[in-house]
């Protein structure tokens, strides 16, 4: 029998990583305050928690206004109408994303234009950004992710030589810092995502960030359903919806700011550990240094898998078995994603002024490709949370893995199971998730 527990062996990993979500002592004390209050939230706007908290966030990363939303999604498209995109409007997002970063585009009336991202930092490539604009082209939305930031300097000069807004996508890398800058601070406007399964979260939940107090107005009259923002300089009336958070949330968020840059340094402290495991083990390798970093965000810490014989998928599915949570399609190119299924008769902006609508079936991108169905692994944050046996076991399942490849390139294809599958599919075979 093979060592391997995806053929029978026993597992590297039995007893589970640290827990996540967690909370803060005081939350209790805050959530209790709200529930005896008569203030659950949404209007009157702003309410008092979510306003200490957007203040003290968009402190935290250098920009001079935030304003809480329902969730990431959510922030995404009320930034882009801040910013101004209008119906038709061609909005530049890398295809290496979630899929909301392209849908809050179509549900702002824009069109999403697809470009590549860069194969050191999995962000988006700024040549392939410059290829991808038009005359049509309003605004570019980098995405941090995969512990790294897009090269935000270049970004920001070819925004400015074309005019082009720019939103961040923050939804990766909350308390992360670019030369000194913090993250959605450098753009237009950053929208940061609080779901569940992000460094700091309330469940749900989301913000914008920014600096342009006429951006900051139309933000807070958007979410607000177009009511006047508290400080009107700008007197603009837009028709808005009801995007608020609540203060349950804000109580929660509150806790989770507090607590940021504890787990953040442990996570950093545990991930470069890691990088310097991983480096020892031939075929895979850890992320390469980004020198404008000046403080790492871990939402996922990601490497690379090489092999000839066996499938990213199946390694992947084999140092599940071994105990360790980790997946690799967490993200595909999203014109291939099956979430992205856009059909232009829905978003009537695909086809105005056109002769043909605009459609995804051509979409190449290299790189992301690359990423998405043959190299990038994707470990959960959480398995950073602990100590350093808990990545000696990470690093431990990965070098048992790669010496055993030869067994698996012998095995049953099948054993690869939900790795292959997309994740719009996996919830109907998933009986239960590890992560
Ligand atoms: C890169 C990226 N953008 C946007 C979002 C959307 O955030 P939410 O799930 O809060 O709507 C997410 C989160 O899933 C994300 O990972």
């Amino acid at each position: 029998m093979s060592d391997l527990a995806i053929l029978g062996g026993n597992a590297v990993r039995t007893h589970p990583f640290p827990q996540w979500p967690r909370h803060v002592p005081g939350d209790r004390a805050r959530l209790e305050t709200v529930l005896e209050s008569t203030n659950w939230g949404g209007y009157p706007f702003p309410n008092q928690l979510a306003n200490d908290f957007a203040g003290a966030f968009a402190a935290y990363h250098g920009a001079k206004y935030g304003c809480c939303v329902a969730n990431g999604t959510i922030a995404l498209v009320v930034a882009l109408q801040a910013a101004g995109i209008k119906f038709g409007d061609e909005v530049i997002v890398p295809a290496y994303t979630w899929d909301g970063t392209a849908a809050a585009v179509l549900f702002a009336g824009g069109i999403p234009v697809f470009a590549d991202i860069d194969s050191d930092t999995y962000c988006l490539d700024v040549e392939s950004a410059r290829r991808a604009i038009t005359t049509r082209t309003r605004a570019i939305i980098p995405v941090h992710l995969a512990m790294r930031f897009a090269d935000m300097d270049a970004l920001l000069e070819l925004a400015a030589e074309h005019n082009l807004a720019v939103i961040e996508d923050c939804a990766h890398v909350h308390g992360g810092e670019y030369k000194g800058r913090g993250a959605g601070s450098m753009g237009d406007l950053g929208a940061f995502s609080f779901q569940s399964s992000k460094i700091m979260t309330a469940g749900e939940g989301g913000i914008v960030i920014t600096s342009r107090l006429d951006a900051f107005e139309l933000v807070q009259s958007i979410v607000n359903c177009g009511r006047a923002s508290v400080t009107d300089q700008y007197k603009r009336r837009v028709i808005g919806s009801n995007y608020r958070i609540t203060e349950f949330q804000a109580a929660i968020l509150l806790g989770q700011l507090e607590q940021l840059p504890e787990l953040a340094a442990r996570r950093v402290r545990n991930a470069a550990i890691l990088s310097r495991r991983l480096a020892q083990i031939a075929g895979v390798y850890p992320p390469a240094p980004q020198p404008a970093l000046t403080r790492e965000a871990i939402y996922n810490y990601v490497f690379r898998f090489r092999d000839s014989e066996v499938s990213r998928d199946l390694f992947v599915a084999a140092l599940d078995r071994e105990g360790i949570p980790c997946d690799g399609r967490f993200y595909e190119p999203v014109y291939r994603s099956d979430l992205f299924r856009v059909n232009p008769d829905d978003f009537p902006q695909l086809k105005a002024g056109r002769s043909q609508p605009v459609h995804y079936n051509d979409c190449r991108c290299a790189v992301t490709e690359r990423a998405a169905y043959e190299e990038a692994v994707w470990l959960p944050q959480f398995l950073l949370l602990g100590e350093e046996q808990d990545v000696e076991d990470i690093a431990g399942a990965v070098g048992k893995v790669m010496t055993h490849l030869d067994e698996l390139a012998a095995a049953d294809p099948q054993l690869v199971g939900v790795k292959s599958m997309s994740r719009a599919e996996r919830p109907r075979v998933e009986t239960h998730r590890n992560y």
